[in-house]
């Protein structure tokens, strides 16, 4: 935390990006006011969220790094666990709660910060103790506490509701501040654009260090060592936006690998095509980001046919969304323009059409085009009251969102295209389908793995402006590569004596 010219603030030092206390006073403002636009929301309305608390690891005293809920981050950028806020929607006054430590926390934990130093450290009207939160509300006399409660549309979970001691003697609604809250996060303000931007570049920067020093025989994940380290040495990114993929040859197309049955623990061989998608988030706001270029810097002629195709869809998506662009629309421009490609390169025969009607999108790319992306990598506010909802059809029935475009939307367009032997079976046994394989290109790329490129953009009043900044053509590609080549080597650690055991 950190003060700039005197206000209030949150920044990982000089060399990072600074952000205003104000921002989330905005957020604040923003939510009020479409509360009081609700005719259902009554006048005197409380809003009233529970921040996160801090996670054991299963019975030991070890906790996890703590990450604060997203609404709560949203509403109150606070950084500790434990806390409760406070919003009057009439009046916008703002109130946190804070936990009463134990003496005992100086020792181990340091400062106790007062009342008064957590009010100016947020920028809130007033900071009181949890154990006050029933007596404090009463004397606001709200007519209602609007809590917050809704299903998270990509986890299907719901998230916690607020809860105190003596919340039986309120007026409590848990229905109306959800679709409100959420589509307030749906549209970025320019400050968060601005947070975003930042994430975005340091994961940008961190994925051309990774191109730059990876090399046959290192491991998968040294090459995630080098990504997290530059992002929290440069960027003072301390949290990854999720586990980081670095799947290299086939590998790649494990749509969810790096995980812990899957710990990116392969070598990466000569040949390899790498997906590395990786991503940090600084003050909360994510980014999502994915590179796919060949291992040894220099593209296979097969490898170049499968990037450009994706890139080709990846590009199309960049060029046609705008505000009233429908994004069940771009996820079929993008299966269309890949698939053209393949079959124009030999690897599929026959129409587009035909094929996107018997579904072979979905067998080469079985995930959606890409998601809104904030302080969620998968943000919230995809399925909403009022918006499109999931399409049943196959591949489209995958999308995080089938909304309308509208200006302030951030969210990632990420085409790929991958060679998974079960889908692969599943088609060539499927007649339907099998007949616009062409059976020996097919065998070819089994095993190739996959590429995807991810690109986090942000929609603005006549198109998208892409956020990530890294190199995307082959050419750019491997002259990022080759520059990395003309320098030393990452010294990799010496093979460790054995024996022990
Ligand atoms: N990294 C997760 C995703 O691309 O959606
Ligand atoms: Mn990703
Ligand atoms: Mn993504």
């Amino acid at each position: 935390m950190a003060e700039a010219v005197g206000k209030p603030g949150f920044s990982m030092g000089a060399h990072t990006l600074w952000i205003p206390m104000e921002m989330f006073a905005h957020n604040r403002r923003r939510l009020c006011e479409r509360l009081r636009a609700n005719r259902e929301v009554p006048s005197c309305s409380v809003v009233l969220l529970q921040g996160g608390e801090g996670i054991n690891l299963y019975a030991s005293d070890v906790e996890y790094l703590f990450q604060q809920e997203a609404y709560f981050q949203w509403m109150f950028g606070v950084r500790e666990p434990g806390f409760y806020g406070a919003v009057d929607v009439d009046t916008g006054r703002s109130i946190l709660f804070i936990p009463r430590l134990p003496a005992e926390y100086a020792v181990w934990m340091g400062h106790i910060a007062t009342p008064e130093e957590i009010r100016c450290r947020y920028d809130v009207d007033e900071v009181r103790y949890v154990d006050e939160i029933a007596d404090v509300l009463r004397n606001m006399e709200p007519s209602v506490l609007l809590t917050l409660s809704g299903v998270n549309t990509d986890s299907n979970l719901t998230n916690r509701e607020a809860a105190f001691d003596g919340i039986s003697n309120f007026e409590v609604n848990n229905s109306l501040l959800y679709p409100e809250i959420a589509e307030c996060r749906v549209i970025k303000s320019p400050m968060e654009i601005e947070v975003i931007r930042y994430s975005n570049r340091i994961s940008s920067e961190a994925h051309i260090q990774v191109m730059r020093k990876v090399r046959e025989g290192m491991k998968e994940y040294q090459c995630e060592a080098v990504f997290l380290q530059h992002a929290y040495f440069v960027g003072g990114c301390r949290h990854a936006s999720y586990t980081c993929i670095c799947g290299s040859g086939e590998n790649g197309s494990v749509l969810h690998y790096g995980h812990a049955a899957a710990p990116n623990d392969k070598t990466i061989r000569d040949g390899d095509m790498c997906l590395f998608d990786m991503g940090v988030s600084y003050c909360g706001y994510t980014s999502d980001i994915t590179c796919s270029f060949p291992a040894n810097g220099k593209f296979s002629r097969d490898q170049k046919i499968i990037y450009n195709a994706v890139l080709k869809a990846n590009q199309a998506v960049m060029n046609t969304a705008k505000p009233g662009v429908s994004w069940v629309e771009m996820h079929k421009l993008a299966n269309r323009v890949m698939l053209q490609e393949l079959a124009d390169n030999g690897i599929l025969c026959g129409d587009v059409d035909d094929m996107l009607e018997a579904g072979l999108g979905a067998v080469f790319q079985p995930h959606g085009l890409g998601h809104l992306m904030g302080l969620d990598v998968h943000d919230v506010g995809g399925y909403l009251p009022g918006t499109p909802q999931r399409p049943q059809e196959a591949g489209v029935n995958k999308l995080r969102t089938a909304r309308v475009l509208e200006q302030g939307m951030v969210l990632t367009i990420e085409p790929g295209c991958y060679f998974i032997d079960a889908l692969l079976d599943q088609a060539l046994a499927n007649p339907n389908q099998a007949r616009f394989l062409v059976p020996e290109a097919i065998e070819r790329f089994r095993g190739f793995g996959g590429v995807r490129i991810e690109d986090d953009v942000l929609v603005t009043e006549t198109g998208v402006e892409n956020l990530t900044r890294v190199p995307r053509t082959v050419e750019a590609i491997e002259a990022v590569m080759a520059a990395g080549r003309t320098e030393e080597n990452v010294e990799l650690p010496k093979e460790f004596p054995q024996g022990k055991f």
